[in-house]
């Protein structure tokens, strides 16, 4: 069989080393990929955006399966344009992508079917919204409607920062058209975790949780980036909310989907905060999360594959979706400066011996070397026994590699083990 991939980060390497395993597979290739997946698959010079050119290169190459991982081309249609060719694919459709599309859509539909979630208003004019925070409880939350490169979310502690945040969304229009309305929504506080999940539209199975780093630096303190690091599973998704989430907020998203006509198939991600009022629903993401990825990834036992497949059948029901009884610790390495401006173009060293347990995300081939060639340059997994040992290995790991520049917190894990011990 032959698999194409879209995308060219750490997820997607996590994704296609996870497809390798499956021994039907003869070749994989990577749209547009990076350098440092060679090995793993061929890398092709076509943009996840260009979906003229990802449909003319899924046809003439008579790829029998492609892999959607990025938001953009799933919000823009990838799916629809490759599905409407006969090539079947891994991730939903542009009518149900905009769970992630549009989060006054999200919004809206949780109210509607009473999915729990924060208090909210959406604005569409930026003198409205500026005369409600005169007023509304503080801290609040300011979201740009659309993709915004996982900067649209602005967490305001003063009025004035929420004001300045509907001037840069609204008026400034720093996300472009994303910011034509916002949801201005209610502080909640507890502690978060992602559960990545696999449906077919009709039945539901949530992989192991997890849990994101999402600032750049140790503590939990300044930039928010993409995600410095993840561990699975995630400690405070207990098996009580475990069962509370799976009644409250997983079956009745993907029932809310259907009758709304925008039937999900693919990986439907829950980014949940668990509060005192019990888990309530921060974000919908349509694919998988990176980095959470790539730590779930290498804990699934069930050959993805397979279960990717059942997705687009519709046979997920039939098929089974299991984990390794291990945890997982993924620590990125970063460029100096991420998410900010950061310097490029170093030679990356990673020994043979750790590759396997490496995912790229930011490289390019120089002179025939391998040189880095993003802000987050790779992320370095272990999978062990326990989480101690998942978090130790996985620094061990990122001791081994090396290139000019590189930064990554100190801390991936650490709030993990500290509730464990609680
Ligand atoms: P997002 O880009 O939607 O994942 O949001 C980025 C981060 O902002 C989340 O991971 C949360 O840490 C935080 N966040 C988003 N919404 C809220 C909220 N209503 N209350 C508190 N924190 C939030
Ligand atoms: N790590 C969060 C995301 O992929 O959106």
């Amino acid at each position: 069989m032959k698999i194409l991939v879209v995308g060219s980060g750490g997820r997607e390497h996590a994704i296609i080393k996870k497809i390798k395993e499956n021994k039907n597979v003869e070749c994989i290739y990577a749209l547009p990929g990076n350098a440092g997946m060679e090995d793993d698959a061929i890398c092709v010079d076509i943009k996840a955006s260009d979906l003229d050119g990802i449909v003319r290169f899924a046809e003439e190459s008579k790829v029998d399966y492609a892999v959607v991982a990025p938001d953009d081309p799933l919000v823009a249609g990838c799916v629809d344009r490759l599905s409407s060719k006969g090539i079947p694919c891994f991730g939903p459709d542009a009518k149900a992508a905009i769970i992630e599309g549009s989060k006054v859509f999200s919004k809206e539909l949780m109210k509607k079917y009473g999915i729990p979630t924060a208090a909210y208003e959406v604005f569409s004019d930026a003198s409205n919204a500026l005369e409600y925070v005169e007023n509304c409880s503080i801290p609040v939350v300011v979201k740009a409607d659309g993709l915004a490169l996982g900067k649209g979310v602005i967490i305001a502690m003063t009025r004035e920062e929420a004001k300045a945040a509907i001037v840069t969304i609204m008026e400034e229009k720093k996300f472009g058209a994303s910011g034509n309305e916002i949801v201005i929504e209610e502080f909640l506080e507890g502690p978060e975790v992602s559960v990545l999940s696999f449906t077919d539209g009709k039945v539901i199975k949530p992989m192991i949780s997890s849990m994101d780093h999402k600032r750049a630096l140790d503590g939990d303190r300044g930039l928010n980036t993409g995600g410095m690091g993840t561990i699975a599973p995630n400690p405070y998704y207990t098996e009580a909310v475990a069962a509370e989430c799976m009644e409250k907020i997983f079956l009745p998203t993907v029932k809310a989907m259907n009758a709304e006509g925008r039937s999900f198939k693919g990986c439907l991600y829950f980014g949940l905060m668990i509060t005192k009022d019990g888990p309530k629903v921060i974000e919908y993401n349509c694919r998988f999360g990176d980095p959470e990825a790539q730590v779930v990834l290498p804990l699934l036992k069930s050959d993805l594959l397979t279960v990717m497949k059942a997705t687009t059948d519709g046979t997920l029901a039939e098929t089974p979706v299991e984990f390794y009884d291990e945890s997982a610790c993924c620590v990125i390495m970063a460029s100096e400066g991420y998410p900010a401006s950061y310097k490029k173009g170093f030679e990356l060293n990673i020994p043979a011996d750790v590759a396997g347990n490496v995912f790229v995300a930011g490289a390019e081939r120089k002179d025939g070397l391998l040189v880095t060639n993003g802000g987050r340059v790779l992320g370095a997994t272990a999978v062990a026994d326990d989480l101690p040992l998942a978090v130790e290995e996985a620094y061990e790991l990122v001791s081994r590699i090396s290139f000019e520049n590189a930064f990554y917190r100190k801390d991936i894990g650490a709030r993990a083990l500290k509730a464990m011990e609680e």
